[in-house]
């Protein structure tokens, strides 16, 4: 059985789909193991790497794609589904919901796509929840590149020559990235603020040692789905929220937007307005700008400067720590795959009544399957 890992071709993204451990795994589960030439260079692993592992390396996508699993880590460009072969197995972050004309496309071409962002987050299912290990580490990415736009010191600093007062975070959106944000804060030295819809949130941001910024304690009891996301608010809650924010903005030196609602625009925040009133210098790092930002005037893949606060929209902020994401990512679709090896004949066996499989598989058989798809 052949299993292969192409070069990700779409701008911005450096991450690759397989890390010499994972190539030992697949090994070791009886796959031959073939990851496209320097598929690996973006995140520091060179061919010579896989091979030592145990892959061969292909010369171009054409050999890479042809294969009976393909991994990838962004969804195929229609280049790539081209050249995929029917009855392939494609494993990767399809960004599926948002991308239907794909989708279609993958049916077409009789390709068994599974889409990893929509594995179920149920406790069997972490180890491959890869929304979770690449949030994490954009939380933190996302404090450091505050900080670097940021022309102040974060710690206090108590010097001969005066007594620099430690910064101020305000995390909004307190999920994987936001925690993971305010714990990296702290640990810079930064007084950390931060604020949710959901009403478990607090006490693990108290525990974290940030000050939760409460909005309407009774009308958050409802604010959060039986899957552990959030609802979208109504507009009482959105104008206290809204008072509540401009409060605290006014005081805040970096601003971590992290809110998001699945399958729905990013909530908005931060309005211009609000900006106005922030000191001048103040940065906002925007993780949301891919779904419409939680402010409208951040920009995709831009750093700008608008009413003299410094607005960071890095797109694929995962793929500026390459290397890590790169191995968790990996690791997930491992676990993702082991389960389905069958010991014996070392061929895939899916079990379509296993709800990580009906909830994360998209196309099969020429049809699109998945319930939120299909229709
Ligand atoms: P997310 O990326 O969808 O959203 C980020 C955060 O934004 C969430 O905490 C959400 O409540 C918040 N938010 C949305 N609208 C907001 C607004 N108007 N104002 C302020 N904040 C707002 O969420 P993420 O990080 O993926 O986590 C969602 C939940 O899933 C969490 O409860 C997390 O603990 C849970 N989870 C469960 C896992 C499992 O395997 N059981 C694995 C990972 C996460």
């Amino acid at each position: 059985m052949k299993i292969a890992i192409p070069k990700e071709r779409r701008a911005g993204e450096a991450r690759v789909a397989v890390s010499p451990d994972t190539v030992k795994k697949y090994v070791q589960m009886g796959f031959d193991v073939v990851v496209e030439t320097g598929a690996g260079a973006g995140a520091s692993i060179a061919d010579s790497i896989y091979q030592d592992a145990g892959a061969s390396i292909a010369p171009d996508a054409a050999s890479a794609f042809d294969a009976h699993v393909v991994l990838k880590i962004q969804r195929p460009t229609d280049d790539e589904i081209a050249l995929l072969k029917e009855g392939t197995v494609l494993i990767a972050g399809l960004a599926a919901l948002t991308n239907k004309d794909m989708v279609e496309k993958l049916a077409a071409r009789k390709v068994t796509a599974f889409a990893m962002e929509l594995v179920p987050r149920i406790t069997r299912a972490q180890s491959m929840d890869i929304l979770s290990s690449q949030a994490n580490l954009a939380g933190y990415k996302a404090v450091l590149d505050g900080v670097h736009e940021f022309t102040r010191g974060v710690p206090m600093m108590m010097t001969a020559a005066g007594t620099i007062a430690p910064a101020r975070f305000l995390v909004l959106g307190a999920g994987v990235a936001g925690l993971q944000a305010i714990a990296t804060a702290k640990r810079l030295g930064g007084v950390v603020y931060a604020s949710d819809v959901r009403p478990a949130v607090k006490e693990q941001v108290e525990s974290l040692g940030g000050k939760f910024v409460e909005v309407d304690a009774d009308a958050t009891k409802n604010a959060e789905t039986a899957g552990g996301y959030a609802k979208e608010m109504d507009e009482d809650y959105k104008r206290k929220q809204a008072a509540k924010l401009a409060e605290v903005l006014a005081k805040t030196d970096i601003a971590i937007c992290t809110a998001l609602i699945p399958g729905r625009p990013a909530p908005v925040l931060i309005t211009e307005e609000m900006v106005q009133s922030m000191r001048p210098g103040s940065v906002i790092v925007d993780l949301a700008v891919e779904a419409g930002g939680n402010c409208p005037l951040s920009e995709f893949d831009k750093i700008v400067v608008k009413h003299g606060v410094t607005l960071v929209g890095h797109g694929n902020v995962p793929s500026r720590l390459a290397v890590d994401a790169s191995a968790l990512f990996a690791k997930n679709l491992l676990n993702f795959i082991t389960p389905l090896v069958d010991k014996e004949t070392k061929a895939l066996n899916f079990n379509w009544d296993d709800e990580i499989l009906k909830g994360s598989c998209v196309t099969r058989d020429g049809q699109i399957v998945h319930p939120a798809l299909a229709g």
